[in-house]
């Protein structure tokens, strides 16, 4: 495949402009307000898959937002690759932390990416992934190296917990029939050390309520007489965990499975410096579960932490007062062989239980999923790994991340197909975060290798 290198070099600069253009569409979907644009979005996206030459394509309706499809059917003896993505993106505040607007993406140069990268909400997660797959199918079709099938799945609610996506994939697994699944939607560990993510977490979420009087109180009339439920929540909170960050709500660990020597070796052998860690974060000290090492604790150890925090009074000077109401927003974050449902009936009664008797409490869960293993031994894995190793020159190590993303555990149980996950974004591209961008270099990189990946998956396919 030669002329891969030679049709990027013609066409990287559209390849970056139409990016550009897909990112300028704040397409949130948490956020009721920007409903049109995540519509416009969804048609955007079907567009790019009608230039670039798919074929069938949908823009299939949901109770949410709709599911992007669209497909190329060359030979149904060959086998098919599913490539899944999403569209939507987070919520872009706080937004006075950026130095660009998130929606007027701008390219600048970083430490990090010397070749530029651009800055944007979406512009790594997911966008300018999901995008490289468009644009690598561009290539093939034009080149003539599409060498086998290939299904486009882009949904808009990935952010948001993807349910609406469950019920389609239920609802049509013939026409989500396929050999295999790649998604660009995780990281690498460097741009000099390519890396394949073989785990992801899975996810608790949940919304606690703490009431204490039935109104806000002066502090000094009341204050020391009455619970103040935002003491209380706070101490609720610091007995989740115990002196060594392990998490004390009864029956948490049960499933958890310990590693062995073997597969912590393996993790271990991952490079990574705690120093550049510390750095990159302006940390002087990291923090986490006694007993493991940082990729251990965010790729193998299930974790607890509260997202958000609310009550009283937080606004300009002092107000002396005692609210009635305290709310925390809590994610557990799940390892192989624990169950969302299961963790959020622990934490639930837990939580009640140690409620004292002063408050009442309220804990509504939010969307949940189930943790996810990639295996190194697939041939999909391989044709994932030799294809970085061509592109990069070097062989990627396999990386267990701490994100989530729910779909891909349905996706095995569903359609029994693994998932590769071909991510290229870096921990350092601040996805979620104010400032998110993705490298110029890294967008290319899996334009590149995509290809690669779809050559060598169609061979080791044919002599399976
Ligand atoms: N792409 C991320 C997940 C991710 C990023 C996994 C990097 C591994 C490495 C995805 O868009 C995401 O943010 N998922 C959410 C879960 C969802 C239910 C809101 C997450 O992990 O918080
Ligand atoms: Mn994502
Ligand atoms: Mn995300």
């Amino acid at each position: 495949m030669k002329n891969i290198k030679d049709y990027i070099e013609e066409n990287k600069n559209r390849f970056i402009d139409e990016l550009i253009e897909l990112l300028k569409i704040p397409s949130i979907s948490a956020d009721p307000t920007y409903k049109d644009n995540v519509l416009d979005c969804s048609k955007a996206v079907a567009k790019s898959l009608e230039n670039a030459g798919a074929e069938n394509i949908e823009i299939c309706p949901t109770a949410g937002y709709p599911i992007v499809y669209g497909e190329k059917i060359i030979d149904v003896n060959l086998p098919t690759v599913l490539v899944y993505g999403h569209y939507d993106v987070q919520p872009a505040d706080p937004l006075d932390l950026w130095e660009s607007g998130p929606f007027d993406p701008v390219i600048r140069k970083t430490k990090t990416h010397p070749e530029g990268a651009i800055f944007a909400r979406g512009a790594c997660d997911d966008k300018g992934q999901f995008y490289m797959h468009v644009k690598a199918f561009e290539l093939m079709i034009n080149t003539d190296n599409l060498p086998c099938n290939v299904k486009f799945m882009i949904e808009g609610e990935e952010e948001v917990g993807s349910e609406n996506l469950s019920t389609f994939v239920i609802s049509n697994k013939q026409k989500l029939s396929c050999d295999a699944i790649l998604i660009s939607d995780t990281g690498i560990l460097s741009n000099e050390t390519p890396s394949i993510t073989t785990g992801l977490k899975g996810l608790s979420y949940l919304e606690v309520e703490v009431t204490g009087p039935n109104r806000d109180l002066h502090s000094g009339l009341y204050g020391g007489a009455v619970a103040n439920p935002i003491n209380i929540l706070c101490e609720m909170i610091a007995s989740m965990k115990d002196s060594n960050n392990h998490i004390s709500i009864p029956g948490f660990y049960n499933n958890v499975i310990e590693l062995t020597k073997e597969e912590r070796e393996e993790i271990a052998r991952a490079p990574f410096s705690l120093q550049d860690y510390k750095d990159a974060l302006e940390l002087s000290d990291i923090h986490g579960e006694k007993g493991y090492t940082t990729m251990e604790r965010t790729g193998i150890r299930p974790t607890l932490d509260v997202n958000g925090i609310l009550g009283g009074y937080i606004g300009e000077g002092a107000k002396t007062v005692i609210p009635s109401k305290a709310f925390a927003k809590i994610s557990m974050r799940l390892v192989p062989n624990q169950s969302d449902k299961e963790i959020t009936k622990l934490f639930s009664d837990y939580f009640k239980n140690i409620a004292p008797k002063s408050v009442s409490v309220k804990v509504t869960p939010h969307h949940g999923g189930e943790p996810y293993v990639s295996p190194t031994d697939i041939i999909a894995y391989k044709a994932a790994s030799q294809a970085m190793e061509k592109t990069f020159g070097k062989k990627p190590v396999p990386v267990k991340a701490g994100g989530s993303i729910p779909i891909v555990a349905l996706f095995e149980k569903e359609l029994h197909v693994k998932s590769i996950l071909l991510g290229f974004g870096l921990d350092s591209d601040a996805i979620h975060s104010p400032n998110e961008h993705y490298g110029i270099f890294n967008y290319l990189k899996g334009i590149e290798t995509i290809p690669y990946f779809f050559l060598n998956f169609t061979k080791m396919f044919k002599s399976n």
